[in-house]
Protein backbone atom coordinates (compact mmCIF):
# COMPACT_ATOMS: atom_id res chain seq x y z
CA UNK A 1 0.00 0.00 0.00
CA UNK A 2 1.63 3.07 -0.93
CA UNK A 3 1.44 6.45 1.36
CA UNK A 4 2.72 9.71 1.96
CA UNK A 5 3.82 12.52 -0.90
CA UNK A 6 5.69 12.47 -4.08
CA UNK A 7 6.83 15.35 -6.01
CA UNK A 8 6.43 15.06 -9.74
CA UNK A 9 9.52 16.21 -12.10
CA UNK A 10 9.79 18.05 -15.70
CA UNK A 11 7.21 16.64 -18.49
CA UNK A 12 9.32 14.50 -20.74
CA UNK A 13 7.75 15.27 -23.68
CA UNK A 14 7.88 18.57 -23.13
CA UNK A 15 11.63 18.22 -22.33
CA UNK A 16 12.90 15.96 -25.18
CA UNK A 17 11.45 18.69 -27.72
CA UNK A 18 12.55 22.16 -25.98
CA UNK A 19 16.38 20.67 -26.32
CA UNK A 20 16.37 20.43 -29.23
CA UNK A 21 14.67 23.37 -30.04
CA UNK A 22 17.54 25.29 -27.87
CA UNK A 23 19.20 24.85 -30.99
CA UNK A 24 17.27 27.36 -32.40
CA UNK A 25 18.55 30.13 -30.15
CA UNK A 26 21.03 32.41 -30.43
CA UNK A 27 21.51 32.77 -26.86
CA UNK A 28 21.57 31.27 -23.24
CA UNK A 29 18.37 29.22 -22.37
CA UNK A 30 17.72 28.71 -18.43
CA UNK A 31 15.50 25.92 -18.53
CA UNK A 32 14.02 24.92 -14.80
CA UNK A 33 12.27 21.47 -13.86
CA UNK A 34 13.92 19.42 -16.43
CA UNK A 35 13.38 16.13 -15.80
CA UNK A 36 16.77 14.05 -14.90
CA UNK A 37 15.95 10.86 -16.88
CA UNK A 38 18.21 9.04 -19.61
CA UNK A 39 16.10 10.40 -22.99
CA UNK A 40 17.26 13.91 -21.95
CA UNK A 41 20.21 13.02 -20.69
CA UNK A 42 20.86 11.41 -24.20
CA UNK A 43 20.05 14.54 -26.00
CA UNK A 44 22.08 17.06 -24.01
CA UNK A 45 25.07 14.65 -24.93
CA UNK A 46 23.61 15.16 -28.38
CA UNK A 47 23.91 19.06 -28.31
CA UNK A 48 26.86 18.84 -26.82
CA UNK A 49 28.53 16.66 -29.23
CA UNK A 50 27.27 19.20 -31.86
CA UNK A 51 29.08 22.25 -29.66
CA UNK A 52 26.67 23.68 -27.56
CA UNK A 53 27.37 24.55 -23.99
CA UNK A 54 25.45 22.69 -21.14
CA UNK A 55 25.70 23.72 -17.63
CA UNK A 56 23.72 22.22 -15.20
CA UNK A 57 23.06 24.76 -12.31
CA UNK A 58 21.33 22.14 -9.94
CA UNK A 59 19.69 18.72 -10.64
CA UNK A 60 16.70 20.46 -12.11
CA UNK A 61 17.82 23.53 -13.99
CA UNK A 62 20.32 23.43 -16.45
CA UNK A 63 21.93 26.42 -19.34
CA UNK A 64 22.54 25.81 -22.70
CA UNK A 65 24.07 27.93 -25.34
CA UNK A 66 23.67 26.89 -28.50
CA UNK A 67 25.16 29.97 -30.13
CA UNK A 68 28.47 28.75 -31.29
CA UNK A 69 27.16 25.81 -32.69
CA UNK A 70 27.89 25.25 -36.46
CA UNK A 71 26.29 22.45 -38.71
CA UNK A 72 27.37 19.19 -38.56
CA UNK A 73 25.49 16.08 -38.84
CA UNK A 74 23.79 14.80 -35.76
CA UNK A 75 25.61 11.85 -33.74
CA UNK A 76 23.89 8.55 -35.42
CA UNK A 77 24.67 6.36 -32.69
CA UNK A 78 22.65 8.43 -29.92
CA UNK A 79 20.10 9.45 -32.63
CA UNK A 80 18.91 5.80 -33.10
CA UNK A 81 18.75 4.92 -29.29
CA UNK A 82 15.57 7.75 -28.86
CA UNK A 83 12.54 8.86 -30.20
CA UNK A 84 12.77 11.91 -29.67
CA UNK A 85 15.66 12.70 -31.77
CA UNK A 86 13.17 13.38 -34.97
CA UNK A 87 13.33 16.87 -33.14
CA UNK A 88 16.50 17.78 -34.27
CA UNK A 89 15.18 17.31 -38.00
CA UNK A 90 12.63 19.99 -37.56
CA UNK A 91 15.61 22.28 -35.23
CA UNK A 92 18.81 21.67 -37.62
CA UNK A 93 16.64 22.25 -40.59
CA UNK A 94 15.14 25.37 -39.26
CA UNK A 95 18.27 26.95 -37.75
CA UNK A 96 20.80 25.59 -40.42
CA UNK A 97 18.63 25.00 -43.70
CA UNK A 98 20.25 21.19 -43.40
CA UNK A 99 19.76 18.17 -41.45
CA UNK A 100 20.95 14.43 -41.68
CA UNK A 101 19.91 12.29 -39.05
CA UNK A 102 19.12 8.61 -38.29
CA UNK A 103 15.63 7.42 -38.20
CA UNK A 104 14.47 7.96 -34.97
CA UNK A 105 14.64 4.91 -32.27
CA UNK A 106 12.32 4.97 -29.08
CA UNK A 107 10.10 2.18 -28.10
CA UNK A 108 8.60 -0.13 -30.88
CA UNK A 109 4.57 0.08 -30.43
CA UNK A 110 4.33 -1.67 -34.06
CA UNK A 111 5.17 0.56 -37.37
CA UNK A 112 5.70 4.09 -36.42
CA UNK A 113 6.30 6.21 -39.82
CA UNK A 114 7.65 9.82 -40.02
CA UNK A 115 5.33 10.63 -43.19
CA UNK A 116 3.70 13.74 -41.61
CA UNK A 117 7.21 15.34 -40.04
CA UNK A 118 8.25 14.59 -44.05
CA UNK A 119 5.27 16.18 -45.30
CA UNK A 120 5.53 19.58 -43.32
CA UNK A 121 9.38 19.92 -43.63
CA UNK A 122 8.81 19.63 -46.96
CA UNK A 123 5.92 21.66 -47.56
CA UNK A 124 8.00 24.29 -46.04
CA UNK A 125 10.23 23.96 -48.82
CA UNK A 126 12.74 21.31 -47.36
CA UNK A 127 13.71 18.92 -50.07
CA UNK A 128 13.82 15.67 -47.41
CA UNK A 129 15.25 12.11 -48.69
CA UNK A 130 14.75 8.72 -46.39
CA UNK A 131 17.60 6.36 -47.39
CA UNK A 132 19.12 3.44 -45.73
CA UNK A 133 17.80 4.43 -42.88
CA UNK A 134 19.07 8.38 -42.74
CA UNK A 135 16.94 11.25 -43.08
CA UNK A 136 18.61 13.77 -45.42
CA UNK A 137 16.90 17.34 -45.46
CA UNK A 138 17.92 20.33 -46.92
CA UNK A 139 16.51 23.96 -48.26
CA UNK A 140 17.70 26.05 -51.20
CA UNK A 141 18.76 29.26 -49.99
CA UNK A 142 19.16 28.00 -46.63
CA UNK A 143 15.34 29.43 -45.30
CA UNK A 144 12.26 27.83 -44.66
CA UNK A 145 8.99 29.28 -45.97
CA UNK A 146 5.59 29.87 -44.26
CA UNK A 147 3.02 27.60 -45.46
CA UNK A 148 -0.27 26.02 -44.42
CA UNK A 149 -0.13 22.60 -43.34
CA UNK A 150 -3.14 19.80 -43.14
CA UNK A 151 -1.70 16.82 -41.35
CA UNK A 152 -3.42 13.52 -42.37
CA UNK A 153 -3.16 12.60 -38.52
CA UNK A 154 -2.86 13.98 -35.78
CA UNK A 155 0.41 13.75 -34.59
CA UNK A 156 2.33 14.76 -31.15
CA UNK A 157 5.96 14.36 -32.95
CA UNK A 158 5.00 15.74 -35.97
CA UNK A 159 2.71 18.69 -34.56
CA UNK A 160 5.83 20.07 -32.77
CA UNK A 161 8.47 19.14 -35.33
CA UNK A 162 6.96 21.48 -37.82
CA UNK A 163 6.37 23.59 -34.86
CA UNK A 164 10.13 24.16 -34.21
CA UNK A 165 10.66 24.12 -37.54
CA UNK A 166 8.57 26.37 -38.75
CA UNK A 167 9.61 29.31 -36.15
CA UNK A 168 12.52 30.96 -38.20
CA UNK A 169 10.81 30.27 -41.30
CA UNK A 170 10.42 32.86 -43.65
CA UNK A 171 6.35 34.11 -43.08
CA UNK A 172 3.45 32.49 -41.78
CA UNK A 173 2.64 28.60 -41.06
CA UNK A 174 -0.80 27.47 -40.42
CA UNK A 175 -0.65 23.55 -39.29
CA UNK A 176 -3.83 22.19 -39.21
CA UNK A 177 -5.15 19.48 -37.61
CA UNK A 178 -2.28 19.90 -35.05
CA UNK A 179 -1.99 17.67 -31.87
CA UNK A 180 -3.65 18.98 -28.80
CA UNK A 181 -1.26 17.53 -26.19
CA UNK A 182 -0.12 20.01 -23.07
CA UNK A 183 3.41 19.18 -24.09
CA UNK A 184 2.72 21.28 -27.56
CA UNK A 185 1.56 24.05 -25.36
CA UNK A 186 4.62 24.14 -23.14
CA UNK A 187 6.89 24.09 -26.31
CA UNK A 188 5.00 27.25 -27.91
CA UNK A 189 5.18 28.44 -24.95
CA UNK A 190 9.09 27.96 -24.68
CA UNK A 191 10.17 29.34 -28.20
CA UNK A 192 7.48 32.74 -27.30
CA UNK A 193 9.82 33.25 -24.48
CA UNK A 194 12.84 33.17 -26.58
CA UNK A 195 11.13 35.50 -28.71
CA UNK A 196 8.64 33.33 -31.60
CA UNK A 197 5.71 34.32 -32.52
CA UNK A 198 3.28 31.07 -32.07
CA UNK A 199 -0.23 31.43 -31.38
CA UNK A 200 -2.89 28.83 -31.00
CA UNK A 201 -1.34 25.70 -29.29
CA UNK A 202 -3.82 23.93 -27.88
CA UNK A 203 -5.98 23.98 -30.31
CA UNK A 204 -6.03 22.32 -33.70
CA UNK A 205 -4.74 25.18 -35.49
CA UNK A 206 -1.56 26.56 -34.65
CA UNK A 207 -0.17 29.66 -36.54
CA UNK A 208 3.79 30.68 -36.19
CA UNK A 209 4.70 34.01 -37.96
CA UNK A 210 8.19 33.15 -38.20
CA UNK A 211 11.04 35.47 -36.87
CA UNK A 212 14.36 36.12 -37.79
CA UNK A 213 16.41 34.83 -34.29
CA UNK A 214 15.20 34.07 -31.36
CA UNK A 215 17.33 35.22 -28.08
CA UNK A 216 18.11 33.42 -24.51
CA UNK A 217 15.93 33.85 -21.91
CA UNK A 218 14.70 31.44 -18.71
CA UNK A 219 11.86 28.65 -19.01
CA UNK A 220 10.21 26.13 -16.18
CA UNK A 221 8.62 22.72 -18.04
CA UNK A 222 5.52 21.66 -17.46
CA UNK A 223 5.19 18.84 -14.56
CA UNK A 224 4.62 15.64 -16.44
CA UNK A 225 1.52 14.56 -17.36
CA UNK A 226 2.24 10.89 -17.53
CA UNK A 227 4.77 10.76 -14.27
CA UNK A 228 1.86 11.71 -12.08
CA UNK A 229 -0.41 9.34 -13.65
CA UNK A 230 1.30 6.39 -12.76
CA UNK A 231 1.48 7.62 -9.17
CA UNK A 232 -2.03 7.91 -9.37
CA UNK A 233 -2.41 4.26 -10.41
CA UNK A 234 -0.10 3.42 -8.35
CA UNK A 235 -2.10 4.58 -5.38
CA UNK A 236 -5.24 3.55 -6.32
CA UNK A 237 -4.08 -0.29 -6.96
CA UNK A 238 -2.30 -0.50 -3.85
CA UNK A 239 -5.34 0.72 -2.26
CA UNK A 240 -2.90 3.69 -0.29
CA UNK A 241 -3.40 7.39 0.14
CA UNK A 242 -1.06 9.62 -1.73
CA UNK A 243 -0.82 12.97 -2.29
CA UNK A 244 0.89 13.74 -6.30
CA UNK A 245 2.88 17.32 -5.90
CA UNK A 246 3.79 19.74 -8.29
CA UNK A 247 0.76 19.13 -10.94
CA UNK A 248 -1.50 20.56 -13.35
CA UNK A 249 -4.37 19.00 -12.05
CA UNK A 250 -6.66 20.20 -15.43
CA UNK A 251 -4.10 17.96 -17.39
CA UNK A 252 -4.65 14.89 -15.43
CA UNK A 253 -8.38 15.01 -15.82
CA UNK A 254 -8.69 12.48 -18.33
CA UNK A 255 -7.23 10.14 -15.72
CA UNK A 256 -8.99 11.45 -12.86
CA UNK A 257 -12.16 10.69 -14.71
CA UNK A 258 -11.40 7.06 -15.26
CA UNK A 259 -9.92 6.62 -11.66
CA UNK A 260 -12.58 7.68 -10.17
CA UNK A 261 -14.95 5.61 -12.01
CA UNK A 262 -12.86 2.35 -10.30
CA UNK A 263 -14.47 3.86 -7.06
CA UNK A 264 -11.06 5.41 -6.16
CA UNK A 265 -11.34 9.00 -4.39
CA UNK A 266 -9.53 11.55 -5.97
CA UNK A 267 -9.70 15.11 -4.73
CA UNK A 268 -7.82 18.01 -7.03
CA UNK A 269 -6.29 20.87 -5.25
CA UNK A 270 -4.58 23.96 -6.90
CA UNK A 271 -0.85 22.47 -7.49
CA UNK A 272 -1.51 18.72 -6.54
CA UNK A 273 -3.95 15.46 -6.37
CA UNK A 274 -4.52 13.72 -3.59
CA UNK A 275 -5.64 9.95 -4.15
CA UNK A 276 -7.09 7.63 -1.95
CA UNK A 277 -7.76 3.90 -2.83
CA UNK A 278 -11.03 2.23 -2.91
CA UNK A 279 -11.48 -1.41 -0.69
CA UNK A 280 -13.01 -2.65 -4.16
CA UNK A 281 -12.21 -1.53 -7.61
CA UNK A 282 -14.66 -1.41 -10.19
CA UNK A 283 -14.05 -2.49 -13.80
CA UNK A 284 -14.12 0.67 -16.47
CA UNK A 285 -13.54 0.44 -19.99
CA UNK A 286 -10.95 2.16 -21.88
CA UNK A 287 -10.27 3.91 -25.16
CA UNK A 288 -7.24 5.52 -25.43
CA UNK A 289 -7.00 8.69 -27.99
CA UNK A 290 -5.07 11.80 -28.65
CA UNK A 291 -5.60 14.82 -25.67
CA UNK A 292 -7.99 15.45 -24.09
CA UNK A 293 -8.80 11.72 -24.54
CA UNK A 294 -7.37 9.21 -22.49
CA UNK A 295 -3.26 9.05 -23.38
CA UNK A 296 -2.12 5.66 -24.84
CA UNK A 297 0.88 6.45 -22.48
CA UNK A 298 -1.67 5.84 -19.15
CA UNK A 299 -2.82 2.45 -20.96
CA UNK A 300 -0.81 -0.17 -19.88
CA UNK A 301 -0.51 1.58 -16.01
CA UNK A 302 -4.62 1.57 -16.15
CA UNK A 303 -4.09 -2.45 -17.26
CA UNK A 304 -2.06 -3.58 -14.15
CA UNK A 305 -4.75 -1.77 -12.12
CA UNK A 306 -7.51 -3.83 -13.80
CA UNK A 307 -6.35 -6.93 -13.17
CA UNK A 308 -7.35 -6.07 -9.45
CA UNK A 309 -11.02 -4.59 -10.43
CA UNK A 310 -13.98 -7.05 -9.95
CA UNK A 311 -15.78 -7.79 -13.20
CA UNK A 312 -14.22 -7.50 -16.89
CA UNK A 313 -12.93 -4.37 -18.72
CA UNK A 314 -12.12 -3.83 -22.34
CA UNK A 315 -9.37 -1.59 -23.43
CA UNK A 316 -9.16 -0.24 -27.12
CA UNK A 317 -5.78 1.02 -27.88
CA UNK A 318 -6.68 4.11 -30.48
CA UNK A 319 -2.97 4.66 -31.44
CA UNK A 320 -0.39 2.15 -31.67
CA UNK A 321 -1.36 -0.93 -33.43
CA UNK A 322 0.83 -3.00 -31.12
CA UNK A 323 0.50 -1.45 -27.47
CA UNK A 324 -0.62 -4.87 -25.47
CA UNK A 325 2.90 -6.91 -25.04
CA UNK A 326 2.37 -6.09 -21.27
CA UNK A 327 -0.73 -8.46 -21.54
CA UNK A 328 1.28 -11.45 -21.64
CA UNK A 329 3.73 -10.51 -18.71
CA UNK A 330 0.94 -9.77 -16.59
CA UNK A 331 -0.31 -13.18 -17.27
CA UNK A 332 2.88 -14.41 -15.92
CA UNK A 333 1.79 -12.81 -12.82
CA UNK A 334 -1.47 -14.31 -12.78
CA UNK A 335 -3.32 -12.14 -14.77
CA UNK A 336 -6.47 -13.02 -16.44
CA UNK A 337 -5.95 -10.96 -19.87
CA UNK A 338 -6.18 -11.57 -23.75
CA UNK A 339 -5.17 -9.66 -26.58
CA UNK A 340 -7.13 -9.30 -29.77
CA UNK A 341 -5.36 -6.74 -32.11
CA UNK A 342 -5.77 -3.55 -30.72
CA UNK A 343 -8.35 -4.77 -27.97
CA UNK A 344 -7.55 -6.09 -24.56
CA UNK A 345 -10.05 -7.79 -22.06
CA UNK A 346 -9.04 -8.12 -18.87
CA UNK A 347 -10.48 -10.05 -16.03
CA UNK A 348 -10.18 -8.55 -13.00
CA UNK A 349 -10.35 -10.14 -9.66
CA UNK A 350 -6.83 -11.58 -10.26
CA UNK A 351 -4.86 -12.34 -7.30
CA UNK A 352 -1.48 -11.12 -8.88
CA UNK A 353 1.89 -13.54 -7.54
CA UNK A 354 5.56 -12.33 -7.81
CA UNK A 355 7.28 -13.51 -10.74
CA UNK A 356 10.23 -12.59 -12.76
CA UNK A 357 8.86 -10.07 -15.92
CA UNK A 358 10.29 -7.95 -18.86
CA UNK A 359 9.54 -4.35 -18.71
CA UNK A 360 8.47 -4.23 -22.84
CA UNK A 361 8.71 -0.44 -22.85
CA UNK A 362 8.96 2.43 -20.99
CA UNK A 363 5.34 2.25 -19.57
CA UNK A 364 4.84 -1.30 -19.82
CA UNK A 365 7.64 -0.97 -17.24
CA UNK A 366 5.86 1.37 -14.86
CA UNK A 367 2.93 -1.39 -15.50
CA UNK A 368 4.90 -4.39 -14.53
CA UNK A 369 6.17 -1.96 -11.48
CA UNK A 370 2.56 -1.27 -10.70
CA UNK A 371 1.65 -5.15 -10.55
CA UNK A 372 4.73 -5.87 -8.28
CA UNK A 373 3.75 -3.51 -5.78
CA UNK A 374 0.51 -5.55 -5.75
CA UNK A 375 1.33 -8.88 -5.99
CA UNK A 376 2.39 -11.50 -3.27
CA UNK A 377 5.68 -12.95 -3.29
CA UNK A 378 8.93 -11.14 -5.25
CA UNK A 379 8.52 -9.54 -8.69
CA UNK A 380 11.74 -8.92 -10.74
CA UNK A 381 11.80 -6.52 -13.45
CA UNK A 382 14.15 -6.90 -16.69
CA UNK A 383 15.20 -4.23 -19.08
CA UNK A 384 14.95 -1.41 -17.22
CA UNK A 385 16.83 0.66 -18.96
CA UNK A 386 13.26 1.58 -20.49
CA UNK A 387 11.81 3.00 -17.64
CA UNK A 388 14.79 4.72 -16.64
CA UNK A 389 14.06 6.55 -19.76
CA UNK A 390 10.81 8.42 -18.17
CA UNK A 391 11.05 8.64 -14.80
CA UNK A 392 13.13 10.49 -12.34
CA UNK A 393 14.60 8.66 -9.24
CA UNK A 394 11.73 6.04 -10.21
CA UNK A 395 12.97 3.73 -7.06
CA UNK A 396 13.42 6.13 -4.39
CA UNK A 397 10.18 8.00 -5.21
CA UNK A 398 8.24 4.38 -4.50
CA UNK A 399 10.61 3.69 -1.60
CA UNK A 400 9.76 7.11 -0.11
CA UNK A 401 5.99 5.94 -0.43
CA UNK A 402 6.62 2.77 1.50
CA UNK A 403 7.22 0.06 -1.33
CA UNK A 404 10.01 -2.82 -0.89
CA UNK A 405 11.48 -2.00 -4.64
CA UNK A 406 14.92 -1.88 -4.97
CA UNK A 407 17.28 -2.21 -7.72
CA UNK A 408 19.90 -5.25 -7.55
CA UNK A 409 23.21 -5.24 -9.88
CA UNK A 410 24.70 -7.81 -11.32
CA UNK A 411 27.86 -6.96 -11.30
CA UNK A 412 29.87 -9.99 -12.48
CA UNK A 413 27.05 -9.76 -15.53
CA UNK A 414 28.94 -8.79 -18.59
CA UNK A 415 26.71 -6.80 -19.47
CA UNK A 416 26.34 -4.76 -16.21
CA UNK A 417 22.83 -5.78 -15.83
CA UNK A 418 20.43 -4.50 -13.28
CA UNK A 419 16.70 -5.49 -12.72
CA UNK A 420 13.86 -3.82 -10.14
CA UNK A 421 13.21 -6.38 -7.34
CA UNK A 422 9.50 -5.54 -5.75
CA UNK A 423 8.82 -7.40 -2.50
C1 LIG B 1 4.47 10.96 -28.79
C2 LIG B 1 5.05 10.61 -27.45
C3 LIG B 1 4.61 9.23 -27.02
C4 LIG B 1 3.11 9.09 -27.10
C5 LIG B 1 2.56 9.58 -28.43
C6 LIG B 1 1.04 9.64 -28.47
C7 LIG B 1 7.10 11.84 -27.47
C8 LIG B 1 8.59 11.80 -27.56
N1 LIG B 1 6.48 10.68 -27.55
O1 LIG B 1 5.01 10.00 -29.71
O2 LIG B 1 5.05 9.02 -25.69
O3 LIG B 1 2.75 7.73 -26.94
O4 LIG B 1 3.05 10.88 -28.73
O5 LIG B 1 0.56 10.45 -27.45
O6 LIG B 1 6.50 12.89 -27.29
N2 LIG B 1 2.01 8.59 -37.11
C9 LIG B 1 2.05 8.43 -38.48
N3 LIG B 1 2.87 9.26 -39.19
C10 LIG B 1 3.65 10.21 -38.60
C11 LIG B 1 3.59 10.37 -37.22
C12 LIG B 1 2.77 9.55 -36.48
O7 LIG B 1 1.38 7.57 -39.04
O8 LIG B 1 4.36 10.91 -39.33
C13 LIG B 1 1.13 7.72 -36.32
C14 LIG B 1 1.91 6.90 -35.28
O9 LIG B 1 2.40 5.68 -35.83
C15 LIG B 1 0.84 6.67 -34.24
C16 LIG B 1 0.02 7.98 -34.28
O10 LIG B 1 0.28 8.56 -35.56
O11 LIG B 1 0.01 5.61 -34.62
C17 LIG B 1 0.36 8.98 -33.22
O12 LIG B 1 1.76 9.16 -33.18
P1 LIG B 1 2.42 10.50 -32.63
O13 LIG B 1 1.38 11.33 -31.94
O14 LIG B 1 3.21 11.12 -33.69
O15 LIG B 1 3.39 9.90 -31.53
P2 LIG B 1 4.91 10.26 -31.27
O16 LIG B 1 5.16 11.70 -31.53
O17 LIG B 1 5.80 9.26 -31.92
Amino acid sequence: MLRGEVEISGAKNAAVAIIPAALMVDGVCRIENMPQISDTDMLLTILSELGAKVNYINHSTIEIDCSKVRYQDAPYDLMRKIRASYYLIGAMLGRFGSAKTTMPGGCNFGVRPIDQHIKGMTALGANVEVKNGFVYADVAGGRLHGTRIYLDKVSVGATMNILIAAVMAQGRTIIENAAREPHIVDLANFLNSMGADVRGAGTDTIKINGVEKLHGGTYAIIPDQIEAGTYMVAAAATGGEVLVKNVIPRHLECISAKLRETGTIVQEYEDSILVKGASTLRKVNIKTLPYPGFPTDMQPQMGALLCLAEGTSVITEGIYDNRFKYVSELRKMGAEAHVDGRVAVIEGGAKLSGAPVQACDLRAGAAMVIAGLCANGVTEIEDIHYIERGYENFVDKLRSLGADIRLVSFEDSCSGAEILSIS
